[in-house]
């Protein structure tokens, strides 16, 4: 029998694919996969273990525990405000409430916007919905921030949901102030929904955050992301949230519960717990990541050929390298490729990010200052060692 042509067709996220490659070797120096390598802080496990102990081991509300959705709303209390019972979904990771977004959003054939280079899942998800994806590039001179004209004349008819991701992954590009506005002045008289990624909003390193749902008339038409893995380094806990208007929050709970269902009390009761007691803790890390994001800029600053915009936030760095590829006739693939072989540093190419990528290499930079200093000299030894 012929698998769905859904399965058939869906791609795999080129992070994964180098990530299992350098499985396979040894001594190398993986600038993969984008998670924390802090273990999440340890009140936070204690306190979860100790309801799993209690035996709270049963299915719980497809909505979320109202432990959680209350201290969601409590941590949101200055921002969306929103009603605990009404406007909040506990989710499998923000991966999940950004799907049920979409499925809750859009149809085969509508059209959504995403800024690229862009996280690779968003290709997989919006594909899972058939909806038609169009591009919109985040330009390095513009450093990798949206530009509102280009959204504006992405926009037809069949657009349904306009993607936002700041602070982004890959490029760490954070959307300053005054683009945020620009872009609320042009969504809030379009007939389309805000899709608003911000699940590393916490770790910003040069100027205030600004929320597009800070800005008159945005709120009502987004639905904004967050997550705990990236702030609370809790990534293994699969727990995200989404925060809506009710209608759009009863319509995800329903698809909701045909996928994950429910999560588990323990760890929702943890996370609940991290936003009520460990807000220190994210700051303790902030510092970390950007200790580590001004070494690995000062050390591409070193390496002639490449060339890095500083990051704002995340823990990325997403690397220029156009010029070499360009004289060395590689791709940003082949490039990763032949960088792992030869020197066992492993990267993600630009590629992966959708082809406005093409030309660059991530880096995550969520690892020791040890290895950050190891594999830019890694990278720096391949650069030179290329005939270009
Ligand atoms: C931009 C972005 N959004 C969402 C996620 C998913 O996070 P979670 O672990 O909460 O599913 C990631 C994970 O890397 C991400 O980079």
């Amino acid at each position: 029998m012929q698998l769905s042509k859904l399965a058939q067709n869906l791609g795999g996220s080129v992070i994964r694919e180098m990530y299992n490659k350098a499985l396979t070797m040894t001594d190398t120096i993986s600038f993969t996969v984008g998670e924390p390598d802090f273990i999440t802080p340890e009140p936070i496990i204690d306190e979860a273990c100790k309801y799993w102990k209690a035996g709270m081991t049963h299915y719980t509300p497809n909505k979320g525990i109202p432990e959680l959705t209350e201290a969601i709303s409590a941590y949101h209390v200055n921002d969306l405000n929103p009603d605990p019972e009404t406007q909040i979904m506990v989710s499998c990771g923000a991966t999940e409430a950004i799907q049920m977004a979409l499925f809750t959003l859009v149809d085969p054939g509508d059209e959504v916007i995403l800024v690229t280079p862009a996280w690779p899942n968003y290709f997989g998800q919006i594909g899972m919905t058939g909806a038609v994806i169009k591009c919109v590039p985040a330009r390095e001179e513009n450093n990798f921030v949206p530009d509102p004209d280009d959204i504006r004349r992405a926009i037809t008819p069949k657009t349904k949901v306009v993607i936002l991701n700041s602070p982004s992954n890959p490029t760490g590009a954070v959307i300053d102030k005054d683009t945020c506005k620009e872009l609320a002045d042009v969504l809030r008289e379009q007939d389309v929904y805000v899709i608003s990624d911000e699940v590393y909003n916490r770790l910003v390193y040069d100027e205030p955050y600004t929320s597009i749902t800070s800005f008159e008339g945005m709120k009502e038409k987004t639905i904004y992301i967050g997550g705990f893995s990236k702030m609370f380094a809790m990534t293994g806990w699969r727990l995200g949230y989404a925060i809506a208007s009710p209608e759009i929050i009863s319509n995800m709970t329903k698809l909701h519960e045909n996928g994950a269902s429910c999560l588990p009390a323990p760890s929702q009761l943890g996370a609940a717990y991290a936003l009520q007691h460990c807000i220190p803790e994210i700051e303790t890390m902030r510092q970390s990541y950007l200790k580590r994001r001004n070494l690995i800029y000062s050390l591409i600053e070193e390496i002639p050929g490449i060339s890095l915009r500083k990051p704002k936030g995340a823990f990325y760095a997403f690397v220029n390298a156009r010029q070499i590829m360009e004289a060395t006739g590689m791709n940003s693939k082949e490039f990763c490729l032949d960088m792992l072989s030869k020197s066992s540093v492993v990267t993600v190419p630009g590629s992966g990010f959708g082809e406005n990528g093409e030309g660059y290499f991530r880096i995550s930079y969520a690892t020791s200052e040890e290895n950050i200093r190891e594999g830019l000299s890694r990278i720096k030894g391949y650069v030179e060692s290329l005939n270009w």
